[in-house]
């Protein structure tokens, strides 16, 4: 009689693309913004100084892939992606990425050229952060591709309780990406 298998069911996202997919995804997006290809895009005089701005690069059936501008004082909230891979890759400037580890919120700074992969289930908040001085005097806003994989279509959020355990407030609808 075969011996059941006693290894624990892995999580399988419903997309063929891996985190390392969507890791080089956002590492060839970041160096066409850099070298210009989506500077149609841009609104007129760049992205906005005083709000979160971002639009689309690419967008198929199993990847979606945004340009996305951070300016300070503008939180989001923690959130997951819903049943979505995701990854970005820092272009210019500095982010924040505030993760719940299971028990407790970690920071880790991500600065340009860093990048981070988001599995299932990883709830996280990202926000401007300053640049070093010695990069940037005159910090302006921090310039981020993500991909998403399949694309968002909901997102759920979170509180950390006086338990410390997370509890999630309400889920979205929603094809924008970081909680906007
Ligand atoms: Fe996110």
């Amino acid at each position: 009689m075969p011996v059941a298998s006693l290894a624990s069911p892995s999580v399988v996202a419903p997309t063929r693309l891996r985190l390392p997919d969507l890791l080089h995804a956002t590492d060839r997006a970041a160096d066409d913004v850099l070298s210009g290809r989506y500077q149609h895009l841009l609104p007129a005089g760049g992205p906005p100084a005083d709000e979160r701005w971002f639009t689309r690069l690419l967008g198929d059936d199993e990847l979606d892939v945004w340009f996305i501008s951070w300016v300070p004082e503008r939180a989001t909230e923690l959130h997951d992606h819903g049943g979505s891979l995701g990854a970005l890759t820092v272009v210019s400037g500095a982010l924040h990425e505030t993760r719940w580890d299971g028990g407790a919120l970690r920071r880790r700074r991500l600065d340009a050229g860093d990048q981070a992969g988001f599995p299932l289930g990883w709830v996280h908040d990202v926000v401007w952060a300053p640049e070093s001085i010695a990069v940037n005097p005159a910090a302006g806003p921090t310039l981020s591709v993500h991909a998403y994989s399949p694309p968002l279509t909901a997102m759920s959020y979170y509180d950390v309780t006086e338990r410390n355990t997370l509890r999630r407030n309400r889920t979205e609808l929603t094809d924008k990406p970081e909680g906007d």
